[in-house]
């Protein structure tokens, strides 16, 4: 029986030394060490010996356990260290190689438009509204003093969805909206989509407009114009000059286009300008009373001034961009010129 255990002894330290994972290290110890293992069996069998043979053989079996019980920690531990190494290397990142780079959007200058507008503003006590894309006929022309057939609807090439529903072809109709639900004193601004079926180098079947307006007791012409003067300086710079000239909208009257000193020349005379030292960037008035009237309030009491800026075409003026059509291809090369 001693050499049983000698032999066990001999075979598990082989094993031990020969598992070359912890997975068979430790299948190895079940083997031999485990409860059913080769020599917790032999163990068992220590009936079959005489009573004097019994403490020297019990002796033995444990001795020989509590060495194979310290090879097995000692190669669990090389094999734990070697495994780590390998995960280690494995996973090793080269601190040499450059970063990847990431890439930053841009505000669109669109949007930086919007935004510069909206402050200058907003720091007038103006209010931001927002109104519908898909309008009805009624908002879009006919509370604007535009009824059916009328010429002025030509001008404003319109997308339209049924005979009464159409995409908005300009913002004032959120001026009608806001009347509707608001009495005097408004001071409001409103940004967003419009849509014509036109497209070339200066227009593009989906724009933007600023739309403007204040109702109230004593409004006059002369508050238009020190708004639109202040506007201009705002957006184009302190030197910057405007010119009203006489225009017709149906919905105002009054009615005046807005010019600005030219921004490239300073009013000399330049491509840009084309030799006028003027610039067209908005058209504006004072509300017509019909449009008053048809919102319900009393033109003899309260009277009002609109305006209605393209935002495509301030954008175009005040970055140099030749091709309205760069604003909406979102090429990253244009885009990226726009920091901050
Ligand atoms: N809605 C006009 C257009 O698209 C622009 C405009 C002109 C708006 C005069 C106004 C205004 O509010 O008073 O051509």
């Amino acid at each position: 029986m001693q050499k049983k255990v000698q032999d066990i002894r001999e075979n598990a330290l082989e094993a031990c030394k020969g598992a070359n994972t912890v997975q068979k290290l430790n299948e190895a110890r079940v083997k031999f060490l485990g409860k059913k293992g080769e020599l917790t069996l032999v163990l068992r069998s220590m009936g079959q010996l005489s009573p004097e043979e019994r403490p020297l053989f019990g002796k033995l079996v444990n001795e020989v356990r509590d060495e194979l019980e310290s090879s097995w920690e000692g190669r669990e531990q090389e094999l734990a260290a070697a495994e780590e190494e390998k995960r280690l290397l494995a996973e090793s990142i080269d601190i040499t190689l450059p970063g990847r780079q990431i890439n930053r959007g841009t505000i669109h200058p669109i949007t930086k438009i919007i935004d510069e507008t909206k402050k200058i503003f907003m720091e007038m006590g103006y209010e931001i509204v927002e109104g519908p894309e898909v309008e009805l006929d009624y908002y879009n022309f006919e509370a604007l003093n535009i009824p059916p057939d009328h010429p002025a609807r030509d001008m404003q090439d319109t997308f339209f969805i049924t005979k009464d529903l159409l995409l908005r072809s300009q913002t004032s109709p959120v001026q009608i909206h806001t009347m509707e639900k608001k009495q005097p004193p408004i001071r409001i601004l409103a940004p967003g989509k419009v849509y014509r079926a036109d497209s070339d180098v200066t227009h593009s079947p989906m724009f933007h407009q600023i739309e403007g307006l204040v109702v109230d007791k004593g409004i006059t012409f002369a508050h238009l114009k020190g708004t639109l003067q202040l506007f201009a300086e705002h957006m184009f710079g302190p030197q910057t000059k405007i010119r009203l000239r006489p225009s017709y909208f149906p919905f105002t009257e009054p009615s005046a286009e807005v010019d600005v000193s030219c921004i490239i020349c300073s009013g000399e005379g330049c491509r840009v300008c084309q030799n006028t030292g003027w610039l067209e960037i908005l058209g504006s008035g004072m509300v017509d009373p019909r449009v008053l009237e048809k919102v319900g309030y009393d033109p003899s009491e309260v009277t009002g001034f609109a305006f209605g800026v393209g935002v495509e075409r301030i954008a175009m003026l005040k970055y140099g961009i030749n091709d309205i059509r760069l604003l909406f291809d979102n090429d990253v090369r244009f885009l990226d010129q726009f920091t901050s």
